[in-house]
């Protein structure tokens, strides 16, 4: 079920944002996209990138109502008050020989009809599952970022064209 092979992704959609509140739209329309059946996204980009900020937006979409925080000291958030439940990992904090202890958990969320959102997915070892969304952040200055969209199999394909609307 799970297997590291990026090679098959698609760039689907790529825009550039001039301030968080162009974030803020962006985040509506992502969570709009995958509002029906989840999705397992992982989050790249650097420390101030926007990774947090931006699951913080998709989540007050998918009408989660606790505060939703940083996940990077826990590992692991999860929100069960919205449209659908929320996991929020943050794996900067795990050696390759901590992914282990948490695969059950990173299995456990890659079920359907769930959001999880990965921030520092490169310490996943690979750990992932096959179809997902993978969103590159890049700082630009200060409110200005890039947000590139790719699709690693087909099952999230029709999604993310949604976001060309
Ligand atoms: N256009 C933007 N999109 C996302 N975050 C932005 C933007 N402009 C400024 N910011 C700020 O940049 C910071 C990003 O921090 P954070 O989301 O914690 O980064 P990361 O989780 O990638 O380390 C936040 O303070 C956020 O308010
Ligand atoms: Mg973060």
């Amino acid at each position: 079920m799970f297997l590291c092979y990026s090679l098959i992704m698609d760039k689907i959609f790529s825009i550039t944002v001039n301030s968080l509140e162009e974030t803020d739209i962006l985040a509506g329309k992502f969570s709009n996209a995958i509002r029906k059946h989840g999705a397992f996204v992982c989050l790249y980009g650097d420390i101030g990138a926007g990774k947090t900020a931006f699951t913080k937006l998709v989540a007050k979409y998918l009408n989660v109502k606790e505060k939703v925080t940083s996940p990077s000291f826990v590992i692991i958030n999860e929100y069960l008050s919205g449209d659908l439940p929320v996991y929020h990992f943050d794996l900067y904090r795990l050696e390759n020989e901590g992914v282990k202890t948490i695969i059950d958990e990173l299995t456990e969320y890659s079920k359907p009809d769930v959001l999880t959102m990965v921030e520092w997915a490169e310490f996943s070892d690979c750990e992932l599952p096959f179809d997902r969304i993978e969103i590159k952040i890049e700082y630009i200055d200060e409110n200005k970022r890039k947000f590139d969209f790719y699709a690693v199999g087909d099952e999230y394909k029709k999604a993310l064209e949604g976001l060309k609307q």
